[in-house]
């Protein structure tokens, strides 16, 4: 990587603003449903306080869409980064204003202040330079480490880089490496995995993966488009019947590139949207009228962790079935469990749904890496640019 990391700085008295991915799931207490965002920011954090810097942490969380709603506030946050660095993280009552501005005065070295969800100002997804210059004005240095919102340009993600020296944190540098080396530099066979609903969600993803795996496992809501582009019946199943061309092009394109691309050859199909429907496993070229497909089925399974067996590098990107109901998600269980259990195999899990599946199964531990960026990782699967990666001082 040729951005500065947060090694490159002098950051010893210095107040350091840090942009986070605090966006994390709450139940309807505000408890934190899962951690992991929180726990993965914690390097950064704690090699700064080590180096006597003087903390300012900053995110959003949800999308209050720029009105200060205490729904979204980040008191749940702070209270569990003070517990999980054993002090006082003290949150400010607003984003830049009156009580940011005295915490941020006040700051000592070793100490802490959040500042309340960056998204209460309607400027922040603005990208408005006006609040960038805010932000800056609290601190001296800014770092990225919120990699799961680096595909947007708000001003707390890109937009006060302008005007502060700049570096990356550990967390963005962890991502960038293990996604980076698995799509560049990969161990082969390189298999990757993908699921998800919509084809039409994943086709820069699709195109890019083509050019750089060698077999390419496709599951989930989005296999149902594949099958009606090769006219086969697919009963109720989701289907993108605008994209059925695509689908088609892209199943070409693996042909042209020697990738070998593998559609779900059954699957469990049920009556209604339904955890309790009724429900039966079938071959893909027989689903019937009355049917929907919301899992792969056991041979595919079969035929799939047969591909994974021989891989050294592995990359997995969406559910392949309706994992929220249990009866659906044996086929993204599985598959969990087959990654899970590869010996000397490079095993990466692109964020949101795939980690979560991961994590429900408890086989995180199993996995070389698991990304926090759902979106992002999306992007950065597609070879996009982040602005949030871009805007970080080369080093
Ligand atoms: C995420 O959860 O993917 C990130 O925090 C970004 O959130 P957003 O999609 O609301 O920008």
């Amino acid at each position: 990587m040729n951005k500065k990391t947060v090694e490159d700085l002098n950051v010893s008295g210095k107040k350091v603003l840090v942009r986070c991915d605090f966006n994390v799931p709450l139940d309807e207490n505000k408890n934190i449903t899962d951690k992991t965002r929180i726990i993965a920011a914690l390097p950064t954090i704690k090699y700064l306080l080590e180096n006597n810097a003087k903390v300012i942490l900053c995110s959003h969380l949800g999308r209050p869409k720029g009105q200060f709603n205490m729904e979204y506030s980040l008191k749940p946050v702070a209270e569990e980064l003070s517990r999980q660095l054993n002090m006082n993280v003290l949150l400010a009552k607003d984003v830049t204003g009156e009580s940011a501005k005295y915490l941020t005065e006040n700051i000592k070295e070793g100490e802490v202040v959040l500042l309340e969800n960056v998204r209460f100002d309607p400027r922040e997804e603005e990208n408005d330079d006006s609040l960038s210059k805010e932000f800056a004005s609290l601190a001296d240095l800014y770092v990225n480490d919120a990699f799961g919102t680096c595909h947007r340009a708000h001003s707390s993600t890109a937009g006060v880089a302008k005007f502060l020296p700049s570096a990356c944190g550990f967390l963005i540098e962890k991502e960038l490496k293990n996604l980076g080396d698995a799509l560049n530099n990969p161990k082969r066979p390189f298999v990757a995995i993908l699921g998800g609903k919509k084809v039409s969600d994943k086709i820069g993803v699709i195109d890019n993966l083509l050019e750089k795996v060698d077999t390419l496992l496709i599951g989930g809501g989005m296999a149902y488009t594949f099958f009606k582009a090769q006219g086969y019946n697919i009963g109720k199943s989701i289907c993108e019947l605008d994209k059925l061309d695509l689908a088609l092009s892209l199943i070409e394109k693996a042909k042209n590139k020697g990738v070998k691309m593998l559609l779900p050859v059954d699957n469990v199909v049920g009556k209604e949207f339904d955890p309790n429907t009724e429900s039966m496993v079938c071959k893909s070229t027989e689903i019937t009228d009355d049917w929907q497909g919301f899992d792969i089925g056991p041979e595919t399974i079969k035929l799939y962790e047969e591909e994974l067996k021989n891989a050294k590098t592995v990359l997995w990107n969406g559910p392949l079935g309706v994992f929220e109901f249990d009866k659906f998600a044996i086929g993204t269980n599985e598959i969990a469990k087959s990654i899970g259990n590869l010996e000397d195999c490079i095993t990466i899990i692109g964020g949101g749904d795939s980690a979560a599946a991961v994590t429900k199964a408890g086989l995180e531990d199993k996995m070389t890496h698991i990304s926090t960026g759902g979106g992002a990782s999306l992007e950065f699967i597609e070879g996009k640019d982040l602005p949030g990666i871009e805007c970080i001082e080369n080093k």
